[in-house]
């Protein structure tokens, strides 16, 4: 039994978990060959080969974020990068699991720019009943994540590496003070990720921050008062 204790949820969980990793061997083959320059696609065929793969948060990462949400009695999530919806469901389950436990409401807003991923994430959120507590934003985040109301309490950014620092200024603005960002596999990229950390560690936004070590390495940032 993982933290979810929620059979149904779980099952499908296993199922989609399942699926992503069967493409991962593919996906890093396809990796491994543009950078060694082996084949160079244009963006569009890129964007195209990743159009159907789910690139789902590891399992024991989703875990993490659904535990950080339950301790945080987080209500208002954001998450840059949906895909087929693996990480929204754990992260909507703490919202719900909080809800129950505390009253009030709560939302996870997603947002996803590939609209058969979003229509297929749409279907696994109703199989999971978890649709109330998830705003999908169809779209490109720089345009679906401009309006935020309210204080979010978590953010998740999984999402490809040039579009991690554009989703966290977008949102730092609205993180309360005590908010959490957990970013996946800054230590693995590092270099890619220089800009995101430019803006993690530039003192007049408030984060301190430290890289856990999951897989690849995953980026646990804490927004504090400005220095
Ligand atoms: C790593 S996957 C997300 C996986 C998801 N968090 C999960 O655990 O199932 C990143 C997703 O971000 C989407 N994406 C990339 N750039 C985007 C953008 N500019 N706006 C919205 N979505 C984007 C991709 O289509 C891809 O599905």
């Amino acid at each position: 039994m993982s933290v979810i204790h929620d059979p149904e949820l779980e099952r499908l969980l296993t199922a989609l978990h399942t699926k992503s990793n069967e493409q991962v061997a593919a996906m890093r083959s396809y990796d491994a060959q543009r950078a060694k320059g082996a084949h160079s696609p244009t963006e569009d065929e890129v964007k195209v080969f990743r159009s159907d793969k789910l690139v789902a948060l590891d399992r024991d990462k989703a875990e993490f974020c659904y535990q950080l949400c339950r301790a945080s009695n987080a209500r208002r999530i954001v998450e840059a990068g949906t895909s087929y919806g693996v990480s929204t469901l754990y992260l909507a389950a703490a919202v719900r699991d909080n809800v129950h436990a505390a009253g009030g409401n709560g939302v996870v807003i997603g947002t996803e720019y590939e609209p058969k991923k979003a229509s297929a994430a749409r279907a696994h959120f109703e199989e999971a009943g978890l649709s109330c507590f998830i705003d999908l934003r169809e779209g490109d985040l720089r345009e679906t994540l401009r309006q935020i109301d309210g204080p979010v309490d978590f953010m998740l950014v999984d999402i490809w590496i040039a579009m991690a620092r554009p989703a966290l200024e977008l949102v730092t603005a609205h993180l309360r003070l005590g908010g959490i960002v957990v970013c996946d596999n800054t230590e693995r990229h590092r270099s890619e990720y220089a800009d995101y950390f430019a803006f993690l560690e530039h003192p007049a936004n408030g984060f301190r921050t430290m890289t856990l070590p999951f897989d690849g390495g995953l980026e646990l940032s804490v927004r504090c008062q400005p220095r």
